[in-house]
């Protein structure tokens, strides 16, 4: 038996009112169609995934490249039945195919794999996947022979239900399993004769009852994961959903998340056990947390490897950034992309950092820029410093030696040097290459002249008494 799988994901998604194509919308920071093509992905290799693409076709195409499926151009949306008349060619190779939503995107791959194996045992020319949600509004519904009885009659589109079928929970998940042959011996049978004027795959369930095929329904075991997303609205559904159960999914496997409901990850992002993510912190994108850390509120972290025993302070905000093991950043530092912050190493308050190595042990505590700089381990970078990198059209390289101390409020113009164990005077400015172990300093001479404020403040109140003299006096 060859099994292939179809996703149609050629609709506009009218109902969103968006410029966006429905599937590129995302949830859990994924677009939908990479969350169908994923689930699929754990049920047949990505060759045996097509994807129905029409409306953005490219856009759609190429945000999931990567995957490895194969697609189908659905060039006029006529519906869902048109889609799969469109995926004829493509999908001769195949005895069965299991066809998608790529709107349902919290489909598990055991659902998939327990349609597929309940469609092969009943020998089922149609499988639907159904489920019974709280609010059936809206879904197409299906008309089972008898009440319980696995055999379907017809599925009926919202639109389309008479008074007395209106009661029906029991909805069509747009999911189902077909064997090949006799779908495309009765597809033509479809009609346009609907409230949309589309072909809709769902009337194939009458038609193949009709022509005396065996069309069965099998529940899914949780109607949740079934759920379209036609809306925003329900789409944030889905999302908070996706959410939750990836924190629930960290919190058995040893992650302390307080207020789980508060806190935003994302699929795919991991953590380590004994870590504990406060309200309101965000992990999104490819993060992945080691395990002992602590990340305290409102800090957003986006496509960053963070090692054990880190901690993150409230309000950071951190992109595409290693820090290792032990390191503290924060409250309120901002590493945007291409760090990479040393085992121990600290980080503090108002420190922006861009494609930066920050070495083993070294601090920058406050106050600080650091762009495109090499700092070796042990460094100490004063309150103020400043690694002026850009010269209004290149970017240029700052690089500090191991056991480097810069003084506080210093400007450093790169491209420049500071030899290991160099010193440098706060607030310098330092222009030209520092040797090792040297001090370089660059500022103005102090100079101090003593009894000089004493003396100013004896001379303004002269000068005081000498105007209020003069004012009187005009008065005669
Ligand atoms: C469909 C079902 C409905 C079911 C619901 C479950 C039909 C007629 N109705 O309704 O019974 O309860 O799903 O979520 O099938 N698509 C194409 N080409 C088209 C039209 C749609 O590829 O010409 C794709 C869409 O991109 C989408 C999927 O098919 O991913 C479903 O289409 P949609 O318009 O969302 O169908 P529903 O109205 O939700
Ligand atoms: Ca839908």
């Amino acid at each position: 038996m060859r099994l292939g799988i179809v996703i149609m994901a050629a609709g506009k998604g009218t109902r969103l009112k968006s410029k966006r194509a429905k599937v590129l919308h995302e949830i859990g920071g994924r677009s939908l169609l990479k969350h169908v093509i994923a689930a699929a992905a754990q049920v047949v290799p990505p060759h045996d995934i097509l994807v129905i693409v029409g409306h953005q076709a490219e856009a759609v195409q190429y945000a999931v490249r990567d995957t490895g499926v194969r697609f189908a151009v659905q060039t006029e949306q006529r519906g869902t039945g048109h889609a799969i008349q469109i995926a004829e060619q493509a999908t001769r190779d195949y005895d069965e195919l299991i066809v998608l939503s790529g709107d349902v995107p919290l489909l598990r791959p055991q659902t998939i794999v327990a349609l597929r194996d309940f469609h092969l045992q009943h020998r089922a020319v149609m499988s639907i996947l159904t489920a019974e949600p709280a609010d059936p509004f809206g879904y197409g519904r299906v008309i089972r022979h008898s009440p319980g009885a696995p055999e379907v009659d017809a599925i009926v589109e919202q639109k389309a239900l008479r008074p007395e079928q209106l009661g029906l929970r029991e909805i069509n998940s747009g999911i189902y399993a077909f064997r090949r042959e006799a779908l495309f011996n009765h597809i033509g049978q479809l009609d346009a004769d609907n409230s949309h004027k589309e072909l809709y795959l769902t009337d194939m369930a009458g038609i193949l009852h009709q022509a005396g095929e065996r069309v069965l329904a099998i529940k899914a075991a949780h109607s949740e994961e079934v759920l379209g997303a036609n809306t925003i609205a329900e789409m944030m559904m889905l999302d908070r959903a996706l959410r939750l159960a990836m924190a629930q999914q960290l919190m058995a496997a040893g992650v302390t998340i307080l207020q789980p409901e508060t806190v935003m990850i994302d699929a795919g992002v991991e953590v380590g056990p004994d870590t504990v993510i406060e309200p309101f912190a965000q992990l999104l994108g490819q993060t992945r947390v080691g395990s002992d850390c602590r990340i305290r509120s409102y800090s957003v972290i986006e496509n960053s490897t963070i090692g054990d025993h880190v901690l993150i302070l409230q309000s950071c905000v951190i992109s595409e950034t290693q820090i290792d093991k032990g390191a503290h950043i924060g409250p309120l530092a901002h590493l945007r992309p291409g760090c990479h912050i040393g085992e121990d190493a600290h980080i503090g308050n108002f420190v922006e950092a861009k494609k930066t190595r920050l070495g083993k042990g070294s601090k920058a505590n406050h106050l600080t820029y650091l762009g495109d700089a090499e700092i070796g381990s042990g460094v100490n970078i004063g309150a103020g410093t400043i690694t002026c990198n850009y010269d209004g059209v290149a970017k240029h390289k700052t690089v500090i030696g191991d056991k480097v101390f810069i003084g506080s409020d210093s400007a450093l113009v790169a491209p420049i040097v500071i030899g290991e164990g160099a010193y440098i005077g706060a607030g310098s400015t330092i222009t030209k290459d520092v040797p090792a172990d040297a001090l370089a300093v660059a500022r103005g001479r102090q100079v101090t002249k003593e009894g000089w404020a004493k003396n100013r403040r004896a001379q303004r109140e002269a000068r005081k008494a000498e105007l209020s003299e003069q004012k009187t006096g005009s008065g005669d």
